[in-house]
């Protein structure tokens, strides 16, 4: 069965892909850990044709075999035995490779013209697939996937126009994936944008965050538009508050020298907690389409209420973890300045937790509050929607419950790990006596659809590839997700130079205590895993 007759019965799957992907950076992390692995998932699932091609490019000089070589060790190192060595051995002869500096002007010439080599080598093996010369040319999907520092973006997409790579009359030929850190804040996001997209028109920018790859996060749109019990409730007059969690109990690995500039609320905030903010807060888009999806999402970031340096350091929190010895064998974990390439004396924050408030019909006077950290209690990325509680005190004093008055309602949705939606309601106890307690419909994820082990990143590939932009976050967003944590970036800066330090908390500990007043101020606590 070729990869095009195996999903020909499923009407919500694009067909295989062809074309050409170029990834610069071939040989970092990123490739070898997220990219290379999912081409490999993307290729056991049929969906990548014959006639698609991979080039590699990094500094050093490799031979197209030998990075085929370093393809096949990244594939056996990430998937482990349960690798395909057919797919793997097939995907492995569609990868090629050109070195080059992307500083330097002339490597381009030699890229433009070893994609015009791989373009036509694609076209005569299309040409076999149909027995017929006059098969159509194979020069429609080409995407640049930039795994690179940021600071090299704008330079390499003017390169690429100079070299006429990429032109903005060829919309699916001269395509471009960027990866996050987008710009540093407001400014210079606005600079990046600008710098772009005086070469290419916006949707030829494909600016990744890979929670969007993430099926839990894409079912926040499932959930809420492709059902009807929640939508009436989703607002102002039912929800009493919502927390967002993105918590991780690893430390900053050898990633030291970047953490240690960026920390965590540039790290996680204006991209992935933006993400999760605007799909559980976003109002129904008019139709599935990229531009009406991506248009509700950019507007309820734009309703989010805007704050001065002033009052975000009064409510802002950010903390750093400090060594601590956890878990069951006492094992002592390092403190972030400690850790390697960090400065002894950092105020970089490992912990950042925010309240936010939407000013719209929707949601106005609802809290929103949002965290992320390194080195917290346990690794829980997580969205809790508490509604209020009962209006009505039918039960009270009649011993239906010790304790008055029951728990609210709410509905926790697990984006990872043990992902699951679980919704919390009050049940009458089995036996002769009223009496009421908390109870929970749970449904998970792995039990109930049996998953195969996917990355995050196939959809946003295939995606791109196939030119649908709607997982993708559009300029207006980006610029959005910074506005609203500009002012804290500056409140701390004004800390950092009147030497306040960020709040220290254990590692291993769910951050600093600091962070448990902010809900506490408006009668809440945070929803901690236990
Ligand atoms: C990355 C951040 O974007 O997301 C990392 O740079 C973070 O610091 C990671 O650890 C979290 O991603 P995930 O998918 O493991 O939740």
């Amino acid at each position: 069965m070729t990869p095009n007759d195996e999903h020909d019965d499923d009407p919500g799957l694009k067909p295989p892909c062809h074309g050409i992907l170029v990834i610069y950076g071939a040989s970092g992390d990123l490739a070898r850990s997220k990219l290379l692995p999912s081409l490999y998932n993307l290729a056991r699932d049929g969906l990548v044709p014959d006639d698609f091609a991979v080039l590699g490019n990094g500094r050093t000089a490799m031979s197209d075999d030998d990075f085929r070589g370093q393809v096949a060790d990244a594939l056996r190192t990430e998937i482990g035995d349960d690798l395909d060595l057919e797919v793997c051995s097939r995907l492995t002869r569609q990868v090629h490779y050109e070195s080059g500096d992307v500083s330097d002007p002339d490597f381009y010439d030699r890229l433009g013209r070893r994609l015009d080599e791989l373009r036509e080598m694609l076209h005569a093996c299309r040409q076999q697939e149909a027995s017929s010369a006059d098969a159509e040319p194979v020069a429609d999907n080409e995407i640049h996937y930039l795994a690179l520092p940021p600071s090299l973006f704008g330079s390499i997409v003017e390169h690429l126009c100079e070299a006429g790579i990429l032109r903005r009359d060829w919309q699916a030929r001269s395509r471009i994936v960027i990866e996050k850190p987008f710009g540093h804040d407001l400014e210079s996001a606005r600079a990046l944008n600008h710098r772009l997209l005086e070469h290419l028109d916006e949707n030829q920018v494909y600016r990744i965050d890979h929670y969007l790859g993430k099926d839990t996060v894409q079912n926040l749109l499932v959930l809420r538009f492709g059902n009807a019990i929640f939508e009436p409730i989703w607002n102002r007059r039912y929800v009493d508050h919502v927390q967002i969690t993105v918590a991780e109990d690893g430390g900053i690995g050898s990633r030291g020298a970047y953490f240690d500039r960026a920390g965590t609320l540039r790290d996680m905030v204006p991209n992935h907690l933006m993400q999760l903010l605007s799909l559980i807060a976003m109002e129904p888009p008019s139709s599935f389409e990229a531009e009406a999806v991506r248009t509700a999402k950019a507007e309820v970031l734009n309703a989010v209420t805007a704050e001065t340096a002033a009052a975000a350091a009064e409510r802002a929190v950010r903390g750093q973890y400090r060594a601590a010895r956890n878990g069951d064998d006492g094992a002592e974990a390092r403190g972030y300045r400690d850790e390697d390439d960090v400065a002894a004396d950092s105020t970089t924050e490992t912990y950042a937790a925010l309240p936010l408030t939407i000013d719209n019909w929707r949601w106005a006077g609802v809290p929103f509050y949002l965290r992320t950290g390194k080195r917290l209690a346990a690794r829980q990325s997580e969205i809790l929607v508490q509604f209020r509680r009962i209006p009505a005190p039918l039960f009270r004093g009649t011993g239906a419950r010790a304790d008055w008055p029951p728990m609210a309602n709410r509905l926790l949705i697990r984006i990872q790990p043990r992902e699951a939606i679980l919704l919390r309601f009050e049940a009458k106890r089995p036996g002769p006596a009223m009496r009421m307690d908390d109870a929970e419909l749970e449904f998970c994820y792995r039990d109930h659809f049996g998953a195969a082990p996917a990355t995050g990143y196939e959809t946003l590939l295939y995606d791109a590839l196939h030119g649908d932009a709607t997982l993708f976050q559009r300029a207006d967003s980006i610029e959005a997700g910074w506005r609203i944590v500009d002012p804290i970036l500056q409140a701390w800066a004004k800390a950092d130079a009147a030497g306040r330090a960020p709040a220290p908390y254990p590692a291993g500990s769910w951050g600093p205590e600091a962070a448990d007043e902010l809900p506490a101020r408006t009668g809440h606590a945070w929803h901690n895993q236990t």
